[in-house]
């Protein structure tokens, strides 16, 4: 898991000396301590730290870039290590709080967000409500997953005849695993290792170094009849991409530039929220 990453960085420099796994998780834990002291845990999330400075810029833990998951992680980390209560209740209190990140649809760093947050607290402590966010926030990752592309999407651009997709989506596809793995849902499976095939195809060079971002045009690699190449897929029903759909496209994309006109929110309307 990514988070462990951070704490390694964390712990990086007593290595080269040799230190053992309790003088380093000693060390660690000192290190949170004077963290913690600096933020508000469940209100600021640390993001950016400068070398010789022990100012951090922040983000909140809801609609935020990336970063917020790797900070309850790191928590749950030292809580697995050390069993003490207090760990265990700071990364609760930093989980809890990025609750709203399962109905993210905006951004495809989510797999680091619920997996350093919700998958390590369930890892850690099994609690018994964590798997039915993780299983939601798959799916709505999955809301990313262009079906002619065989990719989920990383970052949204105006043009619709651009799909980007960069190598490191692969880091979220431990979402969707763990998806699969608490609903049964093979979809979201299938998502994840088909991702996975085409960033075979299309990322790695003959020497298996790889490009960071090819761009997958969602048209041209497309198996169904379209009437034309024209339109926003920002507009377009999840089915227009596939070989299967029928008039029920129109009232969906009819909805959305409803939504657009009289100033709904459109993700609102995605989500089902007027149903
Ligand atoms: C949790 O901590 C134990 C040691 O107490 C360690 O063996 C194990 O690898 C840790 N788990 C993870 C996923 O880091
Ligand atoms: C399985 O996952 C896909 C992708 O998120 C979703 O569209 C579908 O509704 C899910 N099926 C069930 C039974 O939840
Ligand atoms: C991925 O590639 C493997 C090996 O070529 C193939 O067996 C499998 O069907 C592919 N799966 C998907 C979902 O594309």
């Amino acid at each position: 898991m990514f988070s462990i990453k951070i704490l390694f960085l964390c712990i990086l420099v007593p290595i080269v000396y040799g230190l053992t796994r309790k003088e380093l998780v000693d060390f660690a834990d000192k290190q949170y301590h004077k963290l913690i002291n600096t933020l508000k845990t469940g209100v600021q999330y640390p993001a950016v730290g400068k070398t010789g400075s022990d100012h951090w810029e922040t983000t909140p833990p809801v609609d935020n870039q990336w970063t917020a998951g790797f900070y309850p992680g790191v928590l749950w980390h030292l809580y697995n290590y050390t069993k003490s209560d207090e760990w265990k209740q700071l990364a609760t209190t930093a989980t809890d709080a990025m609750y709203n990140d399962q109905f993210n649809t905006w951004q495809h760093d989510i797999g680091f967000m619920i997996m350093g947050s919700y998958g390590n607290g369930y890892e850690f402590t099994k609690n018994p409500n964590y798997p039915k966010i993780i299983v939601n926030a798959a799916n709505h990752f999955a809301k990313r997953f262009n079906h002619n592309v065989g990719c989920t999407k990383s970052w949204d651009t105006p043009n619709p005849n651009e799909f980007l997709v960069i190598v490191d989506n692969m880091m979220n596809l431990e979402l969707l695993f763990e998806g699969w793995k608490h609903s049964g849902n093979k979809t979201l499976y299938d998502m994840a290792v088909s991702h996975t095939n085409v960033t075979i195809r299309e990322h790695l060079r003959k020497d298996y170094s790889h490009f960071q971002i090819p761009n997958c045009d969602p048209f041209l690699m497309s198996k169904a009849k379209n009437t034309a190449n024209v339109g926003d897929d920002d507009f377009m029903a999840p089915e227009a991409m596939t070989n299967e759909y029928n008039h029920l496209i129109d009232i969906y994309s009819l909805s959305l530039i409803g939504a657009q006109i009289f100033g709904f929110d459109k993700n609102d309307i995605i989500d089902g929220k007027y149903e």
